[in-house]
């Protein structure tokens, strides 16, 4: 984004204004003066990752220090973000059953192994787009905090930095977001530079077919006296470096099943469905031989007043069957929810927002921390819950309360 404003962090009146915003915007029903006075100054208090003790903490400090537009960017959902507080009121319908007397004294053994790619945690980063506009480490200072915790990372197809300097800053395999364009020979190149870089899987979004209403992005974009243009248009992402994106659209509105057998006719790569909210339309990805689904909303940036991922995926776990894994991303803010959504048939988790505000705040060292602390947080809910590895945790641990808690009485939580 080049600057007419330069944004000077801390501005006292965008701070204001964007509470206001927050206190009557439909993002919070309920939001106490006296949580307000403390977010309001949490961000400037918290100067080292290490005070943050958790994810929501860590917005509070990005707030303080992305610029409006960016950070609009980064919290919008669609329309009135129903999809968005579903995402994460949904974690509240699910209850974790836990078991007593169990010896937990062990060490505690988070490590997954989904399609080849091997972490010490079943908490993937998904992909997220213009991570620049964040903060400088981009995506290479993510792939390097995800390197240091050995999680697992998903490159989007609009990163800021470029896909081989990613993979070596993660030094081990990553897998790759793919919007497909709107012209086939650009998405063949896209898949064999991400294969040539040493990608392992690629993953194609699929919930964007028809444009869509980012209008908390818009709001705050209002705060923002900037041209965007540079930042946000893919041709000015390094994955397009040496294509002519001349009149080249990152949507094609018109791909149907078959993309998967032609995806894999140009590549060696997995091809993971991402976008998925559907039994049926799993039961087709494993179909047309898809070898992995991503259970998405796209961090309910596609369609307003759908269901939180959380969910579509007791659906989504019964129509795949086991054939293929499934991993989850939307809402996921506690170690409780990523437990939640394993005991109800994930492989893997994925997060956007909580590592982008880390990155926001502290570069590199705040998503290691963000990291650190979800890691922290499974470790503990699967201790306390008595399953001491991934594979002890199944769905006798947990229960569909068969309601909804609504999200501004979700304690801390500010958006
Ligand atoms: C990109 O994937 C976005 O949601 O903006």
């Amino acid at each position: 984004m080049s600057s007419r404003t330069p944004f000077q962090p801390g501005r006292q009146q965008y701070r204001r204004d964007f509470l206001k915003f927050l206190a009557g915007s439909p993002l919070l029903t309920s939001f106490s003066a006296f949580t307000q006075e403390i977010e309001e100054t949490l961000g400037e208090r918290l100067t080292n990752p290490d005070q943050v003790i958790n994810v929501f903490e860590m917005e509070a400090v990005a707030r303080e220090k992305v610029a409006p537009a960016h950070f609009g960017y980064l919290i919008s959902g669609v329309d009135s973000d129903t999809t968005l507080r579903a995402n994460r009121e949904g974690y509240t319908r699910f209850q974790i059953l836990p078991r007593r007397l169990v010896d937990v004294s062990g060490p505690t053994d988070m490590s997954v192994n989904v399609l080849g790619a091997e972490a010490r945690s079943p908490i993937f980063l998904s992909p997220v787009g213009s991570t620049g506009g964040f903060h400088s480490d981009a995506d290479v200072g993510v792939a390097r905090a995800a390197a240091a915790k050995n999680h697992h990372m998903i490159l989007s197809t609009q990163a800021s930095s470029p896909i081989e300097e990613v993979i070596e800053a993660r030094d081990a395999p990553i897998w790759f977001q793919l919007y497909s364009t709107n012209r086939w020979e650009y998405t063949e190149a896209l898949l064999r530079r991400a294969e040539a870089a040493g990608c392992t899987a690629v993953c194609l979004t699929v919930d964007l077919p028809g444009g869509r209403n980012t209008e908390t992005s818009a709001v705050l974009a209002r705060e923002d006296d900037r041209f965007c243009e540079e930042c946000h248009y893919g041709e000015a992402k390094p994955i397009f470096d040496g294509l002519d994106m001349q009149g080249v659209g990152l949507v094609d509105s018109s791909l149907t099943w078959e993309v998967i057998g032609r995806m894999k006719e140009v590549t060696d790569m997995k091809v993971i469905i991402k976008g998925i909210e559907v039994g049926a339309d799993a039961a087709l990805a494993v179909q047309y031989g898809a070898d992995g689904i991503i259970l998405s909303n796209h961090g309910a940036r596609a369609t307003d007043t759908g269901r939180g991922t959380i969910e579509c995926l007791p659906e989504v776990i019964s129509a795949v069957n086991g054939r293929i894994p499934v991993i989850v991303d939307g809402g996921i803010r506690r170690g409780t929810d990523v437990y939640k959504a394993l005991a109800l048939g994930a492989s893997a988790v994925g997060i956007g927002r909580p590592y982008c505000w880390g990155l926001g705040a502290f570069g590199q060292a705040g998503v290691e921390r963000v990291l650190d602390l979800l890691y922290r947080e499974l470790a503990i809910t699967m201790r306390g819950s008595g399953t001491p590895s991934i594979a002890h945790i199944t769905p006798d641990y947990v229960q569909d309360a068969g309601y909804r808690v609504p999200r501004g009485t979700l304690g801390r939580e500010l958006i």
